[in-house]
């Protein structure tokens, strides 16, 4: 019987590749959630050329930039994989635009907050209603939040195993891995957008400011839209 801590322990010291070997071994049913950022698309190289049995999966809200959608079509085709797409449910959508207006996601918090839970936690819950293990592409070096995290964690919201394979990269690692393996990534990270997330919402970052200070960028909240638990002040 597995615990996190045995979990844990087990891929204290394994790298990122073996780790995720490792987990599609133990667990029936792993699934990745693929934002298409630079740590997603490692990610997805290192399950697709280990051809491991983990399903990969984005959720699309409807509102992401071009550039993320054709970089979605460019991986699926490289790397002869399904990266299946979850969807809001368009009732919900439909009814909260009609009620709130098409950007009421800048007006207030709770708004935004509203618009992240039907954009993307509630496609979230029914992308991993099977799963045993939720593989993420966090890292802590993203933000003071991140850095409160753990390479594996129970995630209470999901309640299922959380793995988090890329946690300690540095970007240093990251750029060069990316690099020496000719991993596609959305143009837009070279235009000084760090983490991309939803193009209404997202903006270029200046040199030296946070690598999340783009999202979200009218907020001072944690900068988290709901998928991951937060671990500082709100
Ligand atoms: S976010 O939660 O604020 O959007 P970020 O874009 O940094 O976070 O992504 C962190 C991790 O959350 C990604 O590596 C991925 O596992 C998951 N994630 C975030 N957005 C999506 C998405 N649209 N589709 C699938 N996974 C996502
Ligand atoms: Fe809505 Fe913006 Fe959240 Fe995307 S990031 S789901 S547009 S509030």
């Amino acid at each position: 019987m597995h615990t996190i801590a045995s979990i844990t322990h087990e891929l204290s010291g394994l790298p990122a590749d073996q780790g995720l070997a490792w987990v599609s071994r133990q667990f029936k049913n792993v699934a990745f959630s693929s934002a298409l950022g630079e740590e997603d698309q490692i990610i997805t190289h290192l399950i697709s050329t280990q051809h491991l049995p983990i399903e990969i999966f984005t959720l699309d809200t409807g509102r992401l930039f071009a550039e993320s959608y054709d970089l979605l079509d460019l991986t699926r085709k490289k790397y002869q994989r399904p990266i299946t797409t979850y969807f809001p449910d368009s009732t919900t959508v439909e009814a909260w635009i009609n009620a709130n207006g098409i950007n009421a996601f800048y007006d207030s918090v709770e708004n935004r907050k509203e618009c992240c839970n039907i954009r993307k936690v509630q496609p979230l819950r029914r992308a991993l209603a099977k799963a045993d293990v939720w593989v993420t592409g966090l890292r802590g070096q993203q933000s003071a939040n991140r850095q409160q995290m753990a390479r594996v964690e129970w995630d209470h919201q999901m309640n299922l195993i959380k793995y988090n394979p890329l946690l300690e990269w540095t970007d240093e690692e990251m750029r060069h891995f990316i690099s020496h393996h000719h991993i596609p990534v959305n143009p837009l990270h070279k235009k000084g957008y760090v983490s991309i997330g939803c193009a209404p919402c997202t903006r270029a970052i200046l040199p030296g400011e946070d690598s999340r200070a783009g999202r979200w960028w009218w907020e001072t909240s944690a900068k988290e839209c709901g998928l991951h638990e937060t671990h500082v002040k709100k």
